[in-house]
């Protein structure tokens, strides 16, 4: 066996404030994989051939982060069924003959809902905020859940109206304008889904869209999450959680289709604070 680590990273620009480096380092150890995890900044104009140079240089596998994981789709052989649907791609096998890219985020979130949070989702109302790409990413594994329901609310309808139609042989999935979500009962459940929070904003939507029992959730972590989740609490949301877990829970499975060896997420989860 050779005594070289296995190499792998992530793409993205920016990518200075990645944690992944630090979850797959810890992954590594705790399960004793022979692996080394890098952040790459690579912009738009230079991914192809990022990946091209990190696959000459022996490189196994790589995680594919904002604003890559649309264009990515164009320079994999190979996609897995819940990849090919959300249109985005997260994560890269580079094998000797061909480049196979999944996607790991629903699985991730699926997971930090259900087994972390102690959440249920199957026969709730789910709105999602948002319609861009961590929207794309989630939509079917949601429905999946069981879930009855989802309305896709966006800053802009026609993006909203268009996922609402791509996704809607998979299950009940409506679209809706943020200023007309008053005329909606409250939810079950309530993710965000924009990019909103990362600068410091929060889009204006009707409180009634929560209530007592609603649980909010927001795909982003830290700082970002905290103009949604703040305003969640205030009004009154049963439960709030960040995306933290869902970051640990998608790369856990990112280890998994490259390693075969399922990580301990909980450690990882408890020990750093998302
Ligand atoms: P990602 O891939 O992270 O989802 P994206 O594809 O750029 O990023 O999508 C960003 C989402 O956040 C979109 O739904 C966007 O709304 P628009 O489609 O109307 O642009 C939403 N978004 C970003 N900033 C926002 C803001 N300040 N207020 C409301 N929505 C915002």
């Amino acid at each position: 066996m050779s005594s070289t680590p296995d190499r792998y990273g992530v793409l993205g620009y920016p990518i200075g404030h990645s944690r992944s480096p630090v979850i797959h380092t810890v992954f590594a150890q705790q399960t004793g994989q022979g692996m080394r995890y890098e952040a790459i900044e690579t912009k738009p104009d230079d991914l192809e051939s990022t990946i091209a140079k990190f696959r000459r240089e022996g490189g196994r596998g790589l995680n594919i982060t904002v604003p890559h994981k649309g264009e990515v789709v164009r320079l994999v052989d190979e996609m897995s069924e819940h990849a090919a649907t959300a249109g985005a791609v997260n994560t890269l096998s580079l094998e000797d003959d061909r480049i196979v890219g999944t996607n790991t985020d629903g699985i991730g979130l699926v997971r930090d809902i259900i087994a972390n949070k102690g959440w249920s989702l199957h026969g709730t109302r789910v709105l999602i905020l948002g319609a861009g790409g961590a929207t794309r990413g989630i939509v079917r594994p949601l429905l999946e859940q069981g879930v009855a329901e989802i309305v896709i609310a966006n800053r802009s309808l026609d993006k909203a109206i268009a996922l609402a139609a791509h996704f809607g042989s998979f299950g009940d999935v409506a679209s809706e304008r943020f200023d007309d979500l008053g005329s909606h009962a409250s939810f079950d459940v309530v993710v965000n889904a924009t990019a909103a929070g990362l600068s410091g904003e929060r889009p204006v939507f009707p409180a009634s869209i929560i209530a007592s029992k609603t649980r909010c959730y927001d795909l982003a972590y830290g700082r970002s999450s905290k103009p949604f989740l703040d305003w969640a609490r205030r009004i009154g949301a049963a439960e709030t959680a960040s995306g933290w877990g869902m970051l640990v829970e998608q790369a856990a499975e990112s280890f998994y289709v490259w390693r075969g060896v399922q990580p301990d997420t909980s450690d990882v989860i408890s020990r750093y604070d998302g």
